[in-house]
């Protein structure tokens, strides 16, 4: 029995998962799966990515602490991964005591090894937020096209890359000042003392032909020192030996997966060394997208050699999700997320879809809505599900649910002889090429369904054995087709085990065929994916999408007051001069007959009194206001209005009813004084 330790990428806690997420999941998922299924001893292990400035800045801007909200992502991708029944035997986080530990260890040794440089270097900083800046967090004009808001690190129109510092006009995306340079302490993990030992692992065969080219590049280029460390303020661990310097999220991050797998260690009693000493005998297959190849191929691997750990058997990389053709987008309502997926359709339909167009590639992937129906509903429902769905009455209301002694057994034998066929190709991630063979053997079922009519012999009362030894047969097809499908679709499978009544489907049981048998009444196993499913998957996308621009759109802008009601158009100072503002003493409050909204206001301006009407009877009841100071305006025209003239105003703020202050002077002020 083989030991094998499988991992996906740690998707960050920052944002939601979504459908391109769940290639690699669903992808690690089947191949954790097959494994089990096979018979090995496979544990499938992950973690939220919960560090760096991302997620540091927006549970700031939440008002929440990091702490909270990587609990609330965590609790959200989980729940999003439980339901495409995506089975981690540990699910965990890169904040966690293991990990800090880990990377401390790793830190450690490989400074000991005189692998870690320290040096000084220049770095924009946002001077207002008291920050440094990683470069997506700088904007302004592309140096090179002059298009405006680019990024710091490359343009999105005409596709240059450069340094933040040569962007024009600059500024902070986080405050809008303009950065400044200044300059800090780096530590730098010298990548290139493990050039050699790379060289050789990397042509050991850990990666795919395409990865090994891009390697080649990669070495061609050099290996550069890599800047491991950040400036507070950052979201990560704090250095062991140099306080207020974090170790960058990317150091810990791939560190993760041995934190997640120690816990599920210390929780199961699960040997952690005989999986991560240098020498181990264990297999370690790390699923990741092509984005991350350099970290997963390089940087990783040269910490796990400094910190005396063994390296992985393999990277698998895969391609990108594209939606329709094009890359998921967000105007275009195809930037899926899990659960928008998940409120209107079951997660099998999108397991089959990946399984049937994932291969052993780098080759992005599309998901053709139109294709997905189409070919859900064909294989799934047409051909799968309708093996047995055309077998299973016969057997349950002729034959009192039993199957017979016989099958045919050329067909058996022709399904079953697929078995190490298709082992070899889930092992190889040659999943589209599985689920073909999978679905020829499918049509071959139908196809001798169609052939034997049992619809028709089982009104000759003579030919009833032979309508249950032709069911028979069709069911033990299905059954051989459902343990090869298993890893894909777990819950279909489940269900079709409480159908067959006979236990666990497994790899061993295709030599077993289930002859002699009572099996339960068959229930539908699956409904065809409508048109109309699809169409509020992409709705519900370009609405949650709104919805996070607005949210994000109100956390940027300033609320309340001043958001209300905005300051109005600037005036020249003569203008203001104009106005006549005095402390006034209220010395009578009393209602108006008639009016809901006006008090009529006595004033004492210390020599003269004036006859006021102020709309705030909502907000005070006259014996809260006789005998105050407040401000008036006094060089007012005086208005005539329907309960006799108002001689001024008084000034008060708020937007209205319960809400609003009359404004009172200082102790001290006199009636009549001017307030300038
Ligand atoms: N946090 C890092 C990984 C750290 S691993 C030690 C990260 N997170 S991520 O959330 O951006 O992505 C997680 C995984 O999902 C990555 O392997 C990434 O390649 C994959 N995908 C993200 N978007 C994807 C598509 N649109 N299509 C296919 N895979 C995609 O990277
Ligand atoms: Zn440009």
């Amino acid at each position: 029995m083989r030991k094998i330790l499988v991992t996906s990428a740690l998707p960050y806690a920052n944002g939601p998962i979504h459908l391109g997420h769940l290639v690699e999941y669903i992808q690690t998922d089947i191949w954790a799966r097959f494994q089990r299924l096979h018979g090995e001893d496979c544990t499938y292990v992950c973690a939220d990515d919960a560090h760096g400035t991302p997620i540091m800045l927006r549970a700031q801007q939440e008002g929440i602490t990091p702490e909270a909200l990587i609990e609330r992502m965590s609790q959200e991708h989980q729940a999003d991964f439980a339901d495409f029944l995506i089975g981690f035997d540990n699910y965990y986080s890169t904040h966690s005591p293991e990990n800090r530990e880990f990377a401390s260890l790793i830190y450690l040794r490989a400074r000991d090894a005189g692998h870690i440089d320290k040096r000084t270097i220049k770095q924009a900083y946002d001077p207002e937020a008291k920050m440094f800046l990683p470069d997506r967090f700088i904007k302004g004009e592309c140096p090179r096209c002059g298009a405006p808001d680019q990024y710091g690190d490359s343009c999105e129109v005409c596709g240059a890359t450069y340094a933040p510092t040569e962007l024009k006009n600059p500024v902070s995306v986080i405050s809008g000042a303009t950065p400044i340079e200044k300059e800090s302490e780096h530590y730098f993990f010298k990548l290139g003392d493990f050039e050699e030992m790379l060289r050789d692992w990397t042509r050991s065969g850990p990666v795919q032909p395409e990865i090994q080219h891009k390697l080649d590049e990669w070495f061609e280029n050099g290996l550069a020192d890599w800047d491991i460390s950040r400036d507070a303020p950052y979201w990560g661990f704090e250095i062991p030996d140099a306080p207020g310097k974090y170790l960058y999220v990317w150091l810990d991050a791939p560190i993760g997966y041995l934190a997640s797998f120690k816990n599920y260690c210390d929780r199961t009693g699960k040997d952690f060394d005989e999986y991560w000493k240098p020498d181990s005998t264990t297999e370690v297959h790390h699923f990741i997208g092509k984005d991350i190849a350099y970290f997963h191929t390089l940087f990783f691997p040269a910490t796990l050699e400094a910190g005396g750990f063994r390296k992985p058997t393999a990277v698998h990389c895969h391609g990108f999700l594209t939606v329709n053709g094009q890359k998921m987008s967000k105007s275009r309502g195809t930037f899926i997320q899990a659960r928008t997926y998940l409120n209107h359709l079951a997660p099998e339909y999108l397991r089959y879809y990946f399984a049937a167009k994932l291969g052993p590639g780098i080759d992005d992937i599309d998901l053709s809505l139109d294709d997905f129906k189409a070919r859900v509903n064909s294989d799934l429902v047409g051909k799968l599900v309708n093996i047995a769905s055309r077998c299973a009455g016969f057997i349950s209301k002729r034959f009192e649910g039993k199957l017979c002694a016989t099958l045919d057994d050329a067909l058996y034998q022709q399904a079953i002889g697929k078995a190490d066929t298709i082992a070899a190709l889930y092992e190889k991630r040659e999943f589209g090429h599985a689920m073909r063979e999978i679905m020829a053997l499918a049509d071959q079922a139908n196809q001798y369904i169609d052939e034997e009519k049992p619809w028709v012999l089982i009104k000759e009362a003579e030919k009833a054995a032979h309508v249950q030894h032709t069911c028979t047969t069709g069911l033990n097809l299905f059954r051989v087709l459902m343990i090869y499908l298993k890893p894909v679709l777990p819950a279909l499978a489940t269900k079709v085990e409480a159908f067959l009544d006979a236990g666990e489907l497994t790899w061993a049981d295709l030599e077993k065929p289930l002859t002699d048998h009572a099996i339960n009444r068959f229930k539908p196993l699956l409904t065809r994916v409508e048109q109309e499913s699809l169409d509020a998957i992409i709705e519900d996308t370009r609405q949650a999408v709104a919805d996070m621009a607005a949210q994000q759109e109100s956390a940027a802008k300033v609320s309340g007051p001043l958001a209300d009601e905005p300051i109005a158009d600037e005036i020249a100072f003569p203008d203001f001069a104009k106005l006549d503002l005095r402390v006034a003493r209220i010395s009578k409050a009393e209602h108006v007959e008639g009016a809901d909204k006006l008090l009529r206001l006595t004033l004492d301006l210390g020599g003269e009194t004036r006859n006021v009407f102020a709309g705030i009877k909502s907000a005070y009841a006259p014996e809260d206001l006789e005998g105050r100071l407040t401000v008036m305006v006094a060089n007012l025209a005086p208005r005539k209005m329907r309960f006799g003239v108002s001689e001024g105003m008084v000034l008060a703020a708020g937007p209205g009813g319960k809400e609003l202050f009359i404004l009172s002077p200082d102790e001290g002020a006199q009636p009549g004084m001017r307030v300038k």
